[in-house]
């Protein structure tokens, strides 16, 4: 297994770019499936949730060829419609090809998930939406059987105890754009990579109105077209960029990030003392002395996103005074505290809140990544440390980065993989 050796304290200064939305890429891949036509993808980041998706396409029909950051996948049919549990399993977002195998197909199986270290994750909401369009679901030895005569257009409340869902308002409103008549859905999910998803369906001549809202209304359309579209710019990636520069003290300048997706985000950097440039070729961040205590909580989007929640956690653990975050979203996303307390950060829970009382320094230890995100935030503790560190586990953090540690070194980190 990978894991990354860090020398620290460095200082995480220099200009880098933003990597194409893996959040984004992942559904709109996905939803190719939807045109027998070719489709060209551009900035479509390179990592390993993105091979697992083209593989999982692959053995449903759809080839496709890398092109440096764009992706074609090839005009052609559909040859199969089982999503097998060795993809599904790795990689949740496999989920959303059921939306589009239903409204090709007519039919698709598609293993269940299952639960993950940042807790469980059902999918009740993406089953409930597609049974309102006419599918019958039945769920056997782990897997989800979905068929229909034929989808038909319905009024569906995708909200759920934790808000709005990503991926099932992405699977839905992929499903109604090929049903017979008009799908309204309401409590849909507003994150960018949603309207992401909203836009490259536009683009292949969808009819979808009330995007970026919480209500979508969906016209469906017999056959939708190919088309080229870019994916956006990760901005997940971006908010833990500029987390690496406050943590270290650093002065950065992502290119091509866009601050109208991270505005919670940049508040609360503000708040914590980093000074911000944000104009349109990207967002700059500098840090002069401590960073300050923050208090928030993670919400669907425009507020506080989860996937950033470890990363302002590790910015805090340095930060002056004390700091509660609260999550909202998967009130168990906390394995990385346990972490963090290895390095010397003091922080202990209190129900889903993390009370993190700042210390003056952080010193180097092997700590272990138990997600993506956890994974990200233990390096950005690293490169903060004092001494060595060796963060294990990093497939979780090859998942959604595209080459962390060649970004990270040119900035100043010195940082290496290792094999252990
Ligand atoms: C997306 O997952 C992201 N993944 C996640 O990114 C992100 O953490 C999450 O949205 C929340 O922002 C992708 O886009 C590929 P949800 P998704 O359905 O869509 C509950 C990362 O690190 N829920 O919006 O699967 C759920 O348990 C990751 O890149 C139900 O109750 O998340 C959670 O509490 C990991 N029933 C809340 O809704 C359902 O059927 C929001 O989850 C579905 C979800």
């Amino acid at each position: 297994m990978d894991a990354f050796q860090i020398h620290g304290p460095a200082v995480i200064s220099g200009e880098t770019h933003a990597a194409g939305s893996k959040n984004s890429a992942l559904p709109i891949l996905a939803g190719s499936l939807l045109t027998e036509e070719e489709v060209l993808l551009e900035n479509v980041p390179d990592l390993r949730d993105i091979r697992t998706m083209l593989k999982l396409l692959g053995i449903l029909g759809r080839r496709s060829e890398r092109q440096g950051p764009d992706v074609i996948l090839k005009a052609g049919k559909i040859s199969w419609t089982d999503a097998p549990y060795e993809l599904v399993s790795t990689m949740r977002a496999s989920i959303s090809v059921l939306g589009p195998l239903v409204a090709r197909e007519h039919g698709a199986k598609v293993s269940l998930p299952g639960g993950c270290a940042i807790g469980p994750r059902p999918i009740d909401l993406h089953l409930k939406g597609l049974e309102a369009l006419g599918v019958n679901i039945e769920t056997h030895h782990g897997d989800v059987s979905a068929t229909t005569e034929g989808l038909k257009g319905a009024r569906i409340n995708l909200g759920g105890p934790f808000g709005s869902s990503v991926l099932a308002t992405d699977n839905v409103m992929m499903a109604a754009t090929l049903a017979e008549g008009v799908t309204t859905i309401e409590c849909a999910a507003r994150e960018p990579e949603v309207v992401d998803a909203c836009n490259f369906l536009l683009a292949m001549g969808a009819k979808i109105e009330g995007v970026g809202s919480g209500v979508l209304k969906i016209t469906g359309v017999p056959n939708l077209h190919g088309c080229r579209y870019r994916i956006i710019p990760d901005r997940i990636e971006t908010g833990t960029l500029l987390a690496a520069a406050a943590c270290t003290g650093g002065s950065i300048f992502v290119k091509g990030a866009r601050a109208d997706h991270l505005e919670r985000v940049l508040e609360l950097y503000r708040q914590a003392g980093c000074e911000l440039t944000i104009n349109e070729d990207g967002i700059g961040l500098s840090v002069k002395g401590r960073l300050k205590n923050v208090e928030t909580e993670t919400l669907p989007y425009p507020g506080f996103p989860t996937d950033m929640q470890p990363q302002l956690m590790a910015m805090m653990a340095l930060a002056e005074g004390i700091s509660v975050i609260t999550e909202k979203i998967y009130p168990d996303r906390f394995i990385h505290v346990q972490e963090f307390a290895r390095m010397g950060a003091d922080i202990h829970m209190e129900g889903a809140s993390a009370v993190v009382c700042g210390v003056q320094k952080l010193e180097g230890a092997p700590v272990m990544a138990s997600d993506l995100r956890a994974g990200a935030a233990l390096v950005i503790a690293a490169l903060a440390a004092e001494g060595e560190s060796l963060v294990r586990r990093i497939y979780h953090v090859d998942r959604g980065y595209e080459k962390l540690e060649d970004k990270l070194e040119a900035l100043g980190a010195s940082i290496k993989r290792v094999k252990e």
